[in-house]
């Protein structure tokens, strides 16, 4: 399932495209989930540094090229959309839940009149990244800015490790970032040297629970991943980083919150006092995918609170 909702573009884009007027409910046309199994190339040769003029002289140069977004529908992902939407850039909402999906690109486009687009896509199933992308170009003109903000936890200490819960640990919030960062390399390449992603880890990541054996696992895995496509997309002068959260307040810690006094424990420790909201998370990750962050890539910028400055979970 994918819904595009087009205002005008603010530069060259397909002809045919779907288009409204800024501010207005964008006219949608829906188009049927592909099945095409086709991968979107792979680049494994290096290929000549792109020169670019230092930042720093003059005004910081925005950027409008289009971000993809997965996890869209809901917590950190939805206001990343509505962050980015908000700097005036075109926005692909990816979740495994459409309606979801349809609900931010929709409220994107509403508030800030960007173009949108927004599909049901299971983020595991790589044969659907190629066609889920070729649409989300066609609707967006271009993309040039990545985060990955679908996550999934659960608890699982070692001593009950249970193989068929760790797999699609590692698969949401691992592999299926990697695989992604496969499939943008061509469009990033069309879309400018100012192209950028960002994944989100978490401070556990950093850290370890006890009780989040896989979770921690994959975020740790995250950075690794993080850093070691940074290495490689610099070479094409792309950008790769990470953010590491605290406690968030998304449907993702709603059984943490049931649990007897977590919410108190977790606001003792942290210096600022409180639980973020998701869009604490939100603009740092869009200052990330920006022209103001243009020399820094291949690191992690912690966004807790202050809580691991003083202590761990
Ligand atoms: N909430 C927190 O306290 C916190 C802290 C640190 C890091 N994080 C990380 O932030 C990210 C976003 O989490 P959130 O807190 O917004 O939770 P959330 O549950 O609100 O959002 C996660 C989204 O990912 C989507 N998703 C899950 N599996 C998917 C799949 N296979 N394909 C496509 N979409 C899928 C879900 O449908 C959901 O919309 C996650 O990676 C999470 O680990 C959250």
């Amino acid at each position: 399932m994918t819904r595009d909702s087009s205002p005008p573009p603010s530069r060259g884009g397909p002809a045919g495209r779907v288009r409204s007027e800024p501010g207005q409910k964008a006219p949608r046309r829906s188009t049927p989930r592909t099945t095409a199994t086709s991968r979107t190339s792979s680049a494994s040769t290096a290929r000549p540094r792109p020169r670019r003029a230092p930042a720093g002289h003059g005004s910081t140069p925005s950027l409008d090229t289009g971000v993809l977004v997965t996890g869209g529908a809901s917590g950190i992902g939805r206001a990343t959309a509505l962050a980015v939407a908000e700097a005036g850039r075109p926005v692909a909402v990816w979740d495994v839940d459409g309606d979801g999906a349809i609900e931010t690109a929709e409220l994107c486009a509403r508030a800030h009149g960007v173009r949108t687009h927004a599909a049901a896509v299971d983020v595991v199933d790589s044969a659907a990244h190629g066609p889920a992308l070729a649409d989300a170009l066609v609707a967006l003109g271009s993309v040039g800015g990545f985060v990955h903000a679908a996550g999934i936890s659960g608890p699982m200490s070692v001593d009950f490790l249970d193989e068929a819960a760790w797999d699609p640990v590692f698969d949401v919030n691992v592999r299926a970032a990697a695989l992604l960062l496969r499939a943008l390399l061509d469009p990033f390449r069309a879309a400018g040297p100012g192209s950028a992603a960002v994944l989100v880890s978490s401070i556990e990541g950093l850290f370890g629970s006890a009780m989040l054996t896989a979770y921690c696992s994959s975020k740790a895995a995250v950075l690794g991943l993080m850093r070691s496509v940074a290495h490689r997309y610099a070479l094409d002068g792309f950008r790769v980083n990470a953010v590491c959260p605290g406690a968030v307040a998304t449907p993702m810690l709603v059984p943490a919150f049931e649990l007897p006094g977590f919410r108190e424990r977790i606001e003792e420790r942290t210096p600022l006092g409180r639980i973020a909201d998701p869009a604490e998370i939100a603009r740092p990750i869009r200052f990330l995918l920006s022209e103001e962050a243009s020399f820094v890539t291949g690191t992690h910028l912690v966004i807790d609170g202050g809580m691991t400055a003083v202590t761990a979970i």
